[in-house]
Parts: structure tokens; C-alpha cells; sequence
């Protein structure tokens, strides 16, 4: 069977997990976590990087940090994982939901404005796939209407917009380093900083909320609860497995691309664009992941099965949260025609770190016989 993923190991984490055994020292915001820190903090240039058990913990500092009181409403796309909502929603925010554009499936700025009240305090840009967001236009609606900007970039390490890193835009940003991405400890995350204003808030509540980093810098003699916070930390086991991935993660990116591009190559000729991703010119991936799009719901189950009866393992993404369970119909009136359609069609084709040429050869080829002979 060709897997839909396979995590990345690169061979380098046993030693440095050895050098965390050595050490004896286990817990949070040690030497490996604060490596990756640096390492983050120098790439994307945001103000401050802080490691976090997974992105969704990350979000949920997001949250907290845009101190989200019943009410509030944050607009978001309802195409994307449970945790860009489920953050915001466990702090009593009202989410509203915002459709997506057809080329990239992210979040549709045009209609961003409209959905603005004066209760509005986020807008959260989700990088679907690894491809960014029209970032200009979304900064410049939350700069004239005075909302916080949260990048949910759980996909998107190492991409950009206009030559800008993803995570270097919001107020605040998500990665996500869980075992299916292009960087992985299994479990894990980020929370990128580049609002000022949040730099120190970000720490204490990721020490729990307390003020234990002057406590470590020995400017007090006790740490003491200032602020509703949690635990927020990446321990070291998880940080010094990620850490030589990090450093990596160009060739690894640059492994995925490849991979990406061979897909692509084997497709453009063979299907029409409206199947295939699309890039626009101002973006640059990671190739995180690459999907065709079926027709219809039904015949996307086919394609499943039929990739599955060769041996290859495809699998669809989001289920649109607004017409999740939880919400018990509550959203049963709004109308979302491009979420609905692109969640009800995407198609995830494996991918991942060092795929080899002939399986994607094999898996492209399957695609294209599944379109032409109409099965
Ligand atoms: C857009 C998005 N946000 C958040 C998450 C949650 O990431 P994590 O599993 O690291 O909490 C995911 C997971 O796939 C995701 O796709």
C-alpha cells in the first residue's frame, strides 16, 4: 500500500535525544526548545517564538492573548481543522464563518468586510495546504477596522507571501510540528509573537500564568500567578526530536516541492487546471500537500475506493465546522458555496519526505485512468 503519509525522520534524533538523557532535563523551555525558538525567531523574524505542546495549544494561547470575552465574534473560514474554531469558541467567542475562494481554498478576503460588526475582534487566516493567504489585503482590512490577526499557519512552515515569511504577518501565528506535517516531533507546535504588546503576556501564559521568566532571570526571588494562563510548554524530549528537522527542513521542503512538482508535471497535460492546485505567483510553498478535485461527492468515494483496490491511500480533509454536530444546526441558514463544494470534492494524494518517483508515476497514473475511462 502507498501510505498517505509517512512522518519524517532524517536520522539525526536519536542523538539528540541521547543529548536530553544525558542531561537530565526533561521539562519545558530548556536548550533544545529555546534552539528552536531561536531558529524560528531568525527565520520568520517575529518578535518572539514560543514552543507549544501542539499548534492547537498555540491557538488557544491566540485566544487568550486577544483576551476573547463571550461575544466576540472572530471571523474565520469554516473550511479548516476543529482547533482554528474550538480555540476561540472555549473562550465564548461567536464564530463567523467566512466562505473560501475556489483557486487556493483559503479564506475569500473579498468577503471579509462585509461580515465586519462592532463586535468583531479577529480575523484568522488559515494557509491552506502551505499556500498563503492574500495577506496585503487581509492586513490592511484588520489594520482599518482595528483587529487582531491571527495566522493559523499549522501547514505553512517555511512558505510566504511577497517574499514575507507566513507567521510574520498576524499578531500572532500558529505552526504545527504533528507527525503529518513537513516538520514533525509527533506532537507539537508554535505560537509566533510579533505584537509587541504580547511578547511577555505569550510567556506567562505559557508558564501558567505566572511571571516565572523573571523568576529565571533572577530579577525576583519568587514566581507568583499574574494571569489566567495554562501550560503551555513543549517538553524537551518532543523540542530536541524537532530540532535537527529545523535545521533541515530546507531539504526537506525542497524533497516535498520535488515531489509536488512531479505530480504536477504528470497531471497539466492530462487534466484540466480545474482539477489542480493552484500556486499564485506571489506565494511559496512547501508542498505540504497536493489534491485533485472529483466532480462530485460520489464520485470522489469512487476514486477513493478505487485507488484503495490499488493499493494507494487518498483521503478527502475538512468536514466544514459549521455544519459540525457541536453547533446542532445552529449555523443551518448560512450559505457556503465554495466550502461546501471543495470539501465535498478535494481528493489528498499521498505525499511525503523522499516518496519515490515511481509511486507518485504510479499513483498519477491511476488518477488520470480513474478521469479518462469515467469509473
Ligand atoms: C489548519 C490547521 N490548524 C490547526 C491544526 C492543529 O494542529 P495540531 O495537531 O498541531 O494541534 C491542524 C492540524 O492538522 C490544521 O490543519
Amino acid at each position: 500500500m502507498i501510505p498517505f503519509n509517512k512522518p519524517v525522520i532524517i536520522g539525526k534524533e536519536p542523538e539528540y535525544l541521547n543529548r536530553v538523557l544525558k542531561k537530565n532535563r526533561f521539562s519545558g523551555n530548556g536548550e533544545f526548545s529555546r534552539k528552536c525558538c531561536d531558529i524560528l525567531e531568525k527565520r520568520i523574524g517575529c518578535v518572539k517564538a514560543v514552543m507549544t505542546p501542539s499548534c492547537t495549544a498555540a491557538l488557544e494561547m491566540a485566544g487568550l492573548l486577544c483576551k476573547i470575552e463571550p461575544g466576540d465574534e472572530v471571523i474565520m473560514p469554516s473550511f479548516t481543522y476543529v482547533s482554528t474554531a474550538g480555540a476561540f469558541a472555549l473562550r465564548g467567542a461567536e464564530i463567523v464563518w467566512c466562505d473560501i475562494r475556489e483557486d487556493t481554498k483559503n479564506i475569500d478576503e473579498t468577503k471579509i468586510e462585509p461580515l465586519i460588526t462592532n463586535r468583531t475582534k479577529v480575523v484568522v487566516a488559515v494557509h491552506y495546504a502551505g499556500v498563503a493567504c492574500q495577506m496585503d489585503a487581509i492586513r490592511d482590512i484588520c489594520r482599518r477596522h482595528n483587529l487582531f490577526l491571527v495566522e493559523d499557519a499549522a501547514q505553512a512552515v517555511d512558505c510566504s507571501f511577497d517574499g514575507m515569511p507566513l507567521g510574520k504577518f498576524g499578531d500572532l501565528a500558529a505552526l504545527s510540528f504533528h507527525e503529518t506535517k513537513n516538520i514533525q516531533c509527533g506532537e507539537g507546535g508554535a505560537l509566533l509573537v510579533n505584537n509587541p504588546n504580547m511578547v511577555e503576556r505569550a510567556q506567562f501564559l505559557r508558564d501558567k500564568g505566572t511571571n516565572r521568566i523573571y523568576f529565571d532571570r533572577g530579577t525576583v526571588e519568587q514566581y507568583t500567578w499574574i494571569e489566567l494562563g495554562s501550560s503551555f510548554l513543549m517538553s524537551e524530549l518532543q523540542a530536541a526530536f524537532l530540532y535537527p528537522q529545523l535545521l533541515e527542513s530546507g531539504n526537506i521542503n525542497q524533497n516535498r516541492l520535488e515531489t509536488w512538482n512531479s505530480y504536477y508535471r504528470l497531471f497539466e497535460d492530462q487534466l484540466p487546471p480545474q482539477k489542480l492546485p493552484v500556486i499564485p505567483a506571489r506565494t511559496a510553498g512547501n508542498g505540504h500537500l497536493f489534491y485533485v478535485m472529483a466532480d462530485t461527492r460520489q464520485q470522489r468515494q469512487r476514486m477513493i475506493t478505487f485507488l484503495e483496490n490499488h493499493g494507494i491511500m487518498a483521503i478527502f480533509h475538512y468536514v466544514p465546522l459549521h455544519k459540525a454536530p457541536y453547533w446542532k444546526g445552529k449555523y443551518d441558514n448560512i450559505y457556503l458555496p465554495v466550502t461546501d463544494r471543495v470539501s465535498e470534492t478535494l481528493l489528498r494524494l499521498p505525499l511525503y519526505y523522499n516518496m519515490t518517483g515511481k509511486d507518485v508515476a504510479y499513483v498519477a497514473q491511476h488518477i488520470i485512468r480513474f478521469f479518462k475511462e469515467g469509473l
